[in-house]
């Protein structure tokens, strides 16, 4: 491999730049040329290209979002457009590529590597719902984000004396809600992993803090559950305290990364430019068991991931 390309698809990630750092420094120092290939495979698809050296990543290890930014690309999906990609890659001289981002993207990557382009994926999304790794770039960030806005919430609800639902992003995985919901000492915590739908015997509990004389009633919400305004009115209607319904969203994709998120993105940026260095095609660098490794990109995508049962049970145990 002598030039790679580096692109971040999918939803953006705080780490998502420190991972692009490291990735075109490590390949620089490793002999290798860079390309950055702007919003993602659209962009690829599209022939937005440029050129990076050492200085293209300057004074970015700090900043949230990726300088490259990123894009959701349907075309991409489809065999035509993979092909198509590969062939500009090799237009281009690139003769290798790193794809930041999440499940859907290492689909991409995956047939990039089999066209013939040594491709590496790593994982980021806030989400950390990538089955081969216990890490993900941008998932400390936001969990310290809607961490920190759920703290704020807590203020407000206790002063008012009312029920607060809160929801936090995840898609279809309860992750952050689940680490929100220990941080933030929530009195409920609905996971879409877990929640049965029993939304009398949330009812219920919340009665019962109430008159256990609790001020407030911390409810995490996972986007994957969602409906948190209307469960909001129910809960109003049933409980005769006032409720609140708070969606965090897109906040908690932003802002400036936390040290681990820094210092992870950057090992595992390194990682894939080491790997390209040495030839090594269709691997995804991961984090399990405390240590940084790479898995054949099928191999990982065939994984699957649950919330931890342990940490779950913590979570229980402290609600209320
Ligand atoms: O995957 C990251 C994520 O923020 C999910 O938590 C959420 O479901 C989704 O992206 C939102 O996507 P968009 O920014 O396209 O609305």
């Amino acid at each position: 491999v002598k030039t790679i390309g580096i692109l971040t698809s999918g939803g953006d990630a705080p780490g998502m730049n420190a991972a692009i750092r490291s990735v075109v420094r490590v390949a620089i120092s490793k002999g290798l040329k860079v390309k950055g290939i702007m919003r993602g495979y659209a962009g690829l698809l599209e022939e937005e290209i440029v050129d990076m050296d050492s200085t293209s990543v300057s004074d970015i290890i700090n900043r949230g979002g990726t300088i490259l930014y990123t894009a959701r690309c349907k075309e991409f999906t489809t065999a035509e457009g993979q092909q198509k990609g590969a062939e500009i890659c090799r237009k281009h001289g690139i003769d290798g590529m790193v794809v930041i981002g999440g499940d859907g993207s290492f689909r991409g990557a995956g047939k990039l590597s089999a066209l013939g382009i040594n491709t590496i994926g790593l994982p980021g999304t806030i989400d950390l719902d990538i089955a081969c790794t216990d890490y993900t770039i941008g998932f400390d960030t936001a969990v310290n984000t809607a961490m920190e806005a759920i703290d704020k919430i807590r203020d407000t609800s206790t002063s008012h004396e009312r029920c607060s639902i809160v929801e936090v992003m995840g898609r279809n995985a309860g992750y952050i809600a689940m680490w929100c919901g220990i941080a933030n000492g929530a009195e409920d915590i609905l996971l879409p992993e877990r929640y049965d739908g029993d939304e009398q015997a949330l009812i219920n509990r919340i009665i019962e803090n109430r008159k256990r004389g609790k001020k407030h009633n911390i409810i995490v919400n996972a986007e994957g559950i969602g409906h948190s305004s209307s469960m909001a009115k129910r809960i109003e209607a049933a409980t005769g305290i006032e409720t609140r319904a708070t969606i965090l969203g897109h906040m908690q994709r932003g802002g400036t990364p936390t040290c681990k998120d820094r210092v992870y993105a950057s090992i595992m940026g390194a990682r894939a430019a080491i790997l390209l260095s040495e030839g090594k095609s269709n691997r995804l660098v991961a984090y399990k068991h405390g240590e940084f490794v790479d898995y054949d990109i099928q191999e990982a995508l065939n994984m699957v991931k649950d919330i931890p049962e342990e940490q779950y049970e913590v979570a229980k145990l402290l609600v209320r």
